[in-house]
């Protein structure tokens, strides 16, 4: 069903992680649309501020601080993320898991209607060896058996339009670099743009059949890494020089990684085993993205268009 501007204005929202990538593209949305938002961030710095939004400081690990963020609100929308790689990974369970459920438990006692978070794709607590996972997959259950309304989304990777990382990579192959893959080549690769998930956790709250569910979310025109780096090969006609290993190979490069607590490369490492491990296909995106709303760009074509801009700009 489409959703008016004016459907997207009703109501008081509360957007956290404000100043993240996801949440500044939510806030700035909602109120292009005219609706009243209120924004969660760590330091109210006239840096982050955009006009006609009200700025209030808080917490994850603060209860009293969501408390108050949450009073009067209709709908929250959930964008913290604590796996930045220069945090530690002592926060990941406080922050993704009791954090997330301290804001479900502030939103329930103040009555507000609906909350949408984003987890991610493929939360799940048998990926012990990565905190992050697990701690979405229960924080994620928590909203779903919560008062108030929740629906999660789990997005694949999360880019934006620039095609910076497909950039980067076409230079890798140019120069003759070599892609580790853990797993095998048709396994499904998952993006998503940050806008479009913007409009999935905006519109959530539109759609009652919503309420409950959680959403793997990526696509539409997602490919398997095969396809993937064809393309590459077929619109830079260089061909790409991917290594595909067995998933367990991994294992002792993160366990190392974790030794020497280079930890953005054992964040990095433990993305990678999950992904190779990974069963899930592609999300029905054409399914949701009606059920939604959302108007989404085809991941292939739009993939292309890099390409050919990349094997442009070489002449
Ligand atoms: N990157 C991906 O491809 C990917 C894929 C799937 C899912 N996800 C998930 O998507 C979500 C959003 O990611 P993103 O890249 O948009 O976020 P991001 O740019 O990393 O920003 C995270 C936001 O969370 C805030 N934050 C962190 N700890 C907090 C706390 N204790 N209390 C309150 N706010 C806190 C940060 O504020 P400060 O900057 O002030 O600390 C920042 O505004 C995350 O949950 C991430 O796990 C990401």
């Amino acid at each position: 069903m489409p959703f008016t501007q004016q459907d997207i204005a009703q109501g008081n929202y509360l957007v956290t992680g404000a100043t993240g990538r996801t949440g500044r593209i939510v806030v700035e949305k909602l109120r292009d649309a005219g609706a009243n938002v209120r924004a969660l961030v760590h330091s109210t710095a006239p840096e982050h501020q955009l006009d006609g939004v009200e700025y209030v400081e808080g917490d994850y690990q603060d209860k009293e601080s969501l408390l108050a963020a949450t009073h009067g609100i209709d709908w929250v929308i959930a964008c913290v993320g604590a796996q930045s790689a220069t945090r530690g990974l002592h926060l990941i369970e406080a922050v993704e898991y009791q954090g997330t459920v301290n804001l479900t438990e502030a939103a329930s006692e103040n009555g507000a209607k609906h909350m949408s978070l984003i987890s991610v794709r493929g939360a799940d607590t048998r990926w012990d060896f990565y905190p992050v996972y697990p701690a979405k997959a229960r924080s994620d259950q928590r909203l779903i058996d919560a008062r108030v309304g929740g629906t999660v989304f789990r997005p694949g990777g999360m880019i934006d339009t620039s095609g910076d990382i497909v950039r980067r990579q076409a230079n890798t192959i140019k120069t003759g670099g070599t892609m580790n893959i853990y797993g095998t080549p048709n396994q499904p690769m998952v993006f998503i743009f940050l806008d479009e998930l913007a409009d999935y956790l905006i519109h959530s709250h539109l759609e009652r059949r919503a309420y409950n569910n959680i959403y793997e979310l990526g696509g539409p025109g997602n490919l398997t890494r095969e396809e993937y780096w064809a393309l590459f090969e077929e619109y830079l006609g260089i061909k790409a020089n991917v290594r595909y290993l067995p998933v367990d190979d991994v294992v002792p490069l993160r366990q190392a990684a974790i030794r020497e607590q280079n930890m953005p490369l054992a964040h990095q490492l433990s993305r990678e085993e999950i992904g190779g491990r990974n069963e899930s296909g592609h999300p029905p995106m054409n399914i949701y993205s009606r059920l939604f709303d959302v108007k989404q760009r085809d991941f292939r074509l739009w993939l292309i268009g890099i390409l050919k801009s990349v094997k442009a700009e070489e002449r």
